[in-house]
């Protein structure tokens, strides 16, 4: 699948985007703060709705703009769409072809986004929440219906902690059990939807990223990912007993203490810990497998290669590991957009055009 057209105005600092990128490697250069992440965002926001940066959208919109407007028209399968999301403070329009898209869900399936930014290689030693992000963007990029799920779930946890919150200033007991019971059963359920699918991912990916790190090379160690769950595996009943167990202490902290919300993601370097025993260098070669593992999942199970997001990756990595990086998107890769402060960086000799990116500006 490739965008033969994207459009975007009022976005950040972006002045008026109207841009036919390459088939293959479109490449923007430029300084730091002119708008390189800011042009990736804008493309990952129209094909997920979601930010990787952001958990409100209405940050996108350029200061002192009323609002911002997003298009892709997108080509996969010798089908064209056009997808259109508009911004404005506390609202979010989207049309697919020019109809509005309700429910949402419809607006997903087609265009397939991976982004893979700096950030990500330090994952290992970052928080757990921004693993989860990171871990949840790959399971709704594999089946979008995930989506529905994490956010029911994020939903009913909200509502139950409020619950505990309540019960913790002095709710009746009997009205609180009532609440509760309710409120245990959907956590169940969902949690049990959520944590399977991450699990059932994590499992699907790791013989790819053990494959993608010993191709990576220079390391004679074992690469892998776990996910750290107590709660995939369960049945409902068993979760839902889990929670009822728990009440006492949940009200004593007034917030849900297990579930998918707790969840990690495990890197491991000869089954050890990576984030505690490996190196920098190691972590990052990780982190690169995983993105090229998460590629070929993605092509596989959507019989089509995802339109990858590169941001200023480059200047992380030693030169091998970049070597292996563009030496692996030439011969794996399909459309790619990637940023850099030093077109020299991108090793990409073939279907490459540069861009200048200046205070917003794109030139070419
Ligand atoms: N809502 C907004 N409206 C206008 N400008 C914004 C908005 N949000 C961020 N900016 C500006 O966008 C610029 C940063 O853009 P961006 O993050 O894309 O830079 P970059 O080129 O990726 O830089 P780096 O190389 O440092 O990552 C900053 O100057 C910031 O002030
Ligand atoms: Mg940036």
């Amino acid at each position: 699948m490739k965008i033969s057209l994207l459009t975007a105005s009022g976005i950040r600092n972006l002045a008026p985007v109207e841009l036919a990128p390459r088939e293959r490697f479109s490449v923007f250069v430029g300084q730091n703060g002119q708008g390189k992440t800011n042009l990736l965002e804008a493309i990952y926001v129209v094909a997920t709705l979601r930010s990787f940066r952001t958990s409100r959208l209405a940050d996108l919109i350029a200061f002192e703009q009323p609002q911002a407007q997003l298009g892709a028209r997108v080509e996969r399968e010798g089908l064209t769409r056009i997808y259109e999301v508009a911004l404005s403070p506390g609202s979010r329009k989207v049309m697919l072809d020019g109809k509005p898209m309700r429910p949402i869900a419809r607006y997903f399936g087609g265009f397939n986004v991976v982004v893979f930014t700096p950030e990500d290689l330090a994952l290992p030693r970052g928080s757990p929440s921004d693993r989860r992000r990171f871990l949840d963007r790959a399971v709704f990029n594999q089946g979008p219906e995930y989506l529905g799920a994490i956010q029911d779930y994020e939903k009913v946890l909200k509502q139950r902690n409020t619950v505990l919150k309540q019960a913790a200033q002095g709710l009746v007991a009997s009205r609180v059990s009532a609440l509760l019971e309710v409120y245990d059963l959907q956590l169940a359920q969902l949690g049990s939807v959520v944590a399977s699918s991450r699990a059932r991912f994590v499992h699907t990916i790791q013989p790819a990223l053990e494959d993608a790190f010993q191709a990576i090379g220079r390391s004679p160690h074992r690469a892998g990912v776990r996910y750290v769950s107590k709660t995939a595996g369960l049945t409902v009943e068993e979760i839902l007993a889990h929670l009822h167990e728990t009440h006492a202490r949940d009200i004593a902290t007034e917030s849900t203490q297990s579930g998918p919300h707790r969840d990690d993601l495990a890197f491991d370097l000869d089954g050890r810990d990576a984030g505690d025993f490996a190196s920098q260098g190691q972590l990052r070669a990780i982190m690169l497998a995983w993105k090229t593992a998460e590629l070929a999942i993605l092509a596989k199970t959507h019989g089509e290669l995802p339109i990858l997001l590169l941001d200023d990756v480059s200047s992380e990595l030693d030169p091998s590991r970049n070597e292996f990086l563009f030496e692996h998107l030439a011969n794996k890769a399909g459309q790619c957009f990637i940023t850099t402060t030093a077109g020299s960086h991108v090793l990409l000799s073939r279907d490459r055009a540069d861009y200048r990116i200046e205070n917003g500006q794109i030139s070419s």
